[in-house]
């Protein structure tokens, strides 16, 4: 999905339809970009989902910090939510979460159970920012061989369902939440992370402020990357120019095409090229 540019009007009735179609289902499964597991979130989800089971998946975790994906992990569960690091792309990690949607719904499959309703499904909403892989997602989880239930009476009209086995039910089209943009830093990572209308960033701002990241946390993969002597680099903005000389970047006449090594250096960084990159921890 392409880049998302909100406004009040896309938000009231993205929350809108979340809270529809939240009555319906018994499990979230929320899904969080692993590099920013903060900034890809809207905790409002926590006040919908109130009541609801709750699955956090850590998807594109391909692209993350290992190390960084398990400190994420253990600060989700502390949280009290059952979370899994997934690769939606591969289907890496999916395979686990059957068994993460039994222990998440333990306690209503009892209170069922204890009603005498045998067999009822578990009804289960992705959700999560746009970008973020919920439909790379649903197709992976659900697979092509996956059986739509159609319409039921009774359920809101138009509403599918995929049957993914006798015990779940998936709605087949996610729930998209809305960033939460009152923090500075979550708008600066979600342009980072290719995730806000690049028409709207400065690429040699946004390259700056990668740098300037990447410099202190993770030493050594700049120059790696570009084969560049990073410490002869005063600021960031000189380590774009470097960039710009080693990969050959020149517009017309001698001049440095900042641009488009600015350009490059934060497609790399979103296409996982730099590194296995966390932007940010708990
Ligand atoms: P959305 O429904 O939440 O808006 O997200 P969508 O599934 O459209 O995924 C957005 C982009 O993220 C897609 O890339 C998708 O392939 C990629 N993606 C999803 N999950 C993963 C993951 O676990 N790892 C990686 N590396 N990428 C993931 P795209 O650029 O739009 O398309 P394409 O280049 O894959 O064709």
């Amino acid at each position: 999905m392409a880049n998302y540019q909100w406004y009040p009007g896309h938000m009231t009735k993205a929350k809108r339809m979340m809270q529809e179609n939240i009555k319906l289902i018994d499990l979230v499964i929320e899904l969080v970009d692993a590099r920013i597991p903060l900034s890809s979130r809207n905790p409002d989800i926590d006040e919908l989902g109130k009541n609801k089971s709750r699955i956090i998946l850590l998807n594109k975790s391909d692209l993350a910090d290992a190390r960084k994906n398990k400190i994420w992990m253990e600060y989700f569960t502390e949280k009290g939510f059952h979370v899994l690091e997934i690769n939606a792309k591969t289907g890496a990690g999916i395979k686990s979460i059957q068994g993460a949607v039994q222990e998440a719904c333990r306690e209503k499959i009892a209170r069922d159970r204890k009603r005498g309703i045998l067999n009822r499904p578990v009804r289960a909403m992705v959700v999560g920012i746009p970008n973020v892989g919920k439909s790379t997602f649903i197709n992976s989880f659900a697979g092509k061989a996956c059986a739509k239930t159609g319409n039921k009476p009774g359920v809101t009209k138009g509403k599918q369902w995929i049957r993914l086995n006798k015990g779940l039910e998936l709605l087949d089209t996610p729930g998209i939440l809305w960033p939460k943009f009152e923090d500075q830093t979550v708008g600066l990572h979600l342009a980072m992370i290719g995730s806000m209308n690049d028409e709207i960033v400065h690429l040699d701002e946004l390259a700056c402020e990668l740098i300037d990241f990447l410099r202190a946390q993770y030493p050594g993969l700049l120059e790696k990357r570009y084969e560049i002597e990073i410490s002869e680099a005063q600021n960031a903005y000189d380590t774009i120019k470097f960039v710009c000389i080693s990969k050959k970047c020149f517009l017309k006449g001698e001049e440095l095409d900042i641009m488009k090594s600015s350009a490059m250096i934060v497609d790399d960084f979103r296409n996982g090229k730099i590194g296995k990159i966390t932007l940010e921890m708990p």
